[in-house]
């Protein structure tokens, strides 16, 4: 077999077979095709597509390139939760304990951040001595006894497509549904969960801005999250606001603390409900989704999810007493309130541009070689439909450095008060085949 003829295959819009991705595949991570032969692959796959069948030997030959995490030794069915990424996105942090306390098995594998904020690792470092770094046996061993585990990527993870991301950041290939697709479904598939619940999030602050483009990539995951034998579901979600009130680390650990204690933002406990009950369906713990939703509803109001993340926290060595002592944690210099400049109705709040001014106050990485300020970021105080008053706040910074006017400044323009209440809309989508 030779690459380039693999390659004239493609361009000429034919599909390939199983040994031939495989070949492409295996090729591309041991060295012996070039980066501009498979620059030139990406290229005919962004212009002629996929077929779910080679959409489906493509996920399994990147997630086969490394290790393949065993879970096996977890009793239960796990079932992984995975999104395409937000502003201000705490849905993991109360989802894990929560469906624990109702007995699904959380092995939770996560990611760090680059952009708005840290990803849930960060995030929960910014609880003080939380490990995020725990040895395999230990992982298994807090799943198997507390249901509940959080840990950083370990190991060789679908390195195939550690090399290809890189690549296409710099081929313009990156906005490619088959190749996102596969991507994100080969890690999710190489670390081992029985069952994936997506969010694939929509709007301004999410990777696809429009909803066709949401549809197709939440489609496709599905299609081979199952031809690949795990059994997968997708949520659309509506991320052009952000979700939830705070975005920053530390915030937003406060934030899903609030939750679990039953006071969280409207949008969150929504969210957290409808893929919560898919997990837990899935998991097979309830027969229906209402079922599932009053188990959730049962254990969160009985304080049963908040006690299951105080023991999560305490067996990864963090200090549990934060949950009732918010003062445990870090605090920003500067807290500055912005006052509302005109009466009315919040009808739009732009998700990326408020997660870039969380960044610029320090909250996330702009390169992979940035560290984090866990307690800088802004809550937002008004959300999309809500009704505002002259001088009313409409968001609270937290930060440590000065000057931050460009982040004022930034915040205001993207916050656009209007005189009619408009009904924003969370859930987009359900896609369950
Ligand atoms: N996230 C991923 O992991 N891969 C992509 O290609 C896009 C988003
Ligand atoms: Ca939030």
């Amino acid at each position: 077999m030779r690459m380039v003829d693999l390659i004239e295959k493609k361009k000429n819009g034919v599909n390939l077979s199983k040994n031939e991705i495989e070949f492409i595949i295996g090729g591309y991570t041991e060295g012996s095709i070039p980066d501009y032969q498979m620059s030139a692959f990406l290229m005919s796959v962004y212009f002629q597509d996929m077929t779910d069948e080679e959409i489906t030997y493509l996920t399994l030959a990147m997630a086969n390139s490394g290790d393949m995490i065993d879970l096996s030794s977890i009793h239960g069915i796990k079932v992984d939760k995975h999104s395409t990424g937000g502003v201000g996105d705490t849905t993991t942090i109360v989802l894990a304990p929560l469906v624990a306390s109702v007995g699904v098995p959380v092995a939770k594998m996560s990611g760090r951040g680059l952009g708005h904020t840290g990803g849930t690792i960060d995030k929960l470092e910014a609880i003080p001595d939380f490990q995020v770094e725990i040895p395999n046996e230990r992982f298994i061993q807090l799943v198997n006894e507390t249901k509940v585990a959080v840990t950083g990527q370990s190991g060789d993870l679908a390195p195939a497509d550690k090399k290809m991301y890189a690549l296409r950041d710099v081929t313009a290939t990156v906005d490619s549904i088959p190749l996102i697709a596969s991507s994100i479904m080969s890690k999710k598939i190489a670390s081992g969960a029985d069952a994936i619940v997506l969010d694939v999030t929509t709007g301004e602050g999410a990777f696809m801005k429009n909803l066709e483009d949401a549809k197709r990539l939440a489609q496709t995951m599905v299609s081979i999250g199952n031809l690949a034998g795990r059994k997968t579901m997708a949520v659309i979600s509506d991320m052009s606001q952000p979700l939830g009130n705070a975005v920053g680390n530390t915030l937003e650990i406060i934030e899903a603390i609030e939750t679990l204690k039953g006071r969280g933002p409207k949008d969150l406990k929504e969210m957290v409900y409808v893929l919560g009950s898919q997990m837990v369906v899935l998991a097979g713990k309830a027969a229906s989704l209402d079922e599932a939703k009053i188990l959730l509803e049962d254990a969160l109001a009985s304080g049963k999810a908040l006690e299951k993340f105080r023991e999560m926290i305490t067996n990864q060595g963090g200090d549990a007493a934060v949950i009732d002592d918010y003062s445990r944690f870090g605090n920003a210099k500067f807290v500055i309130d912005l006052p509302a400049k005109a009466s009315g109705y919040v009808h739009h709040i732009h998700a990326e541009n408020v997660g870039i001014a969380a960044m610029l106050l320090g909250a996330g990485r702009q390169t992979k070689e940035d560290s984090i300020d866990y307690n800088v970021g802004v809550v937002l105080h008004k959300k999309v439909g809500e009704a505002v008053a002259t001088g009313e706040s409409l968001v609270t910074i937290y930060a440590n450095t000065e000057p931050i006017d460009e982040v004022k400044e930034m915040l205001y323009q993207n916050i656009a008060i209007g005189d009619k209440a408009v009904e924003p809309v969370l859930i987009r989508g359900i896609i369950t085949e």
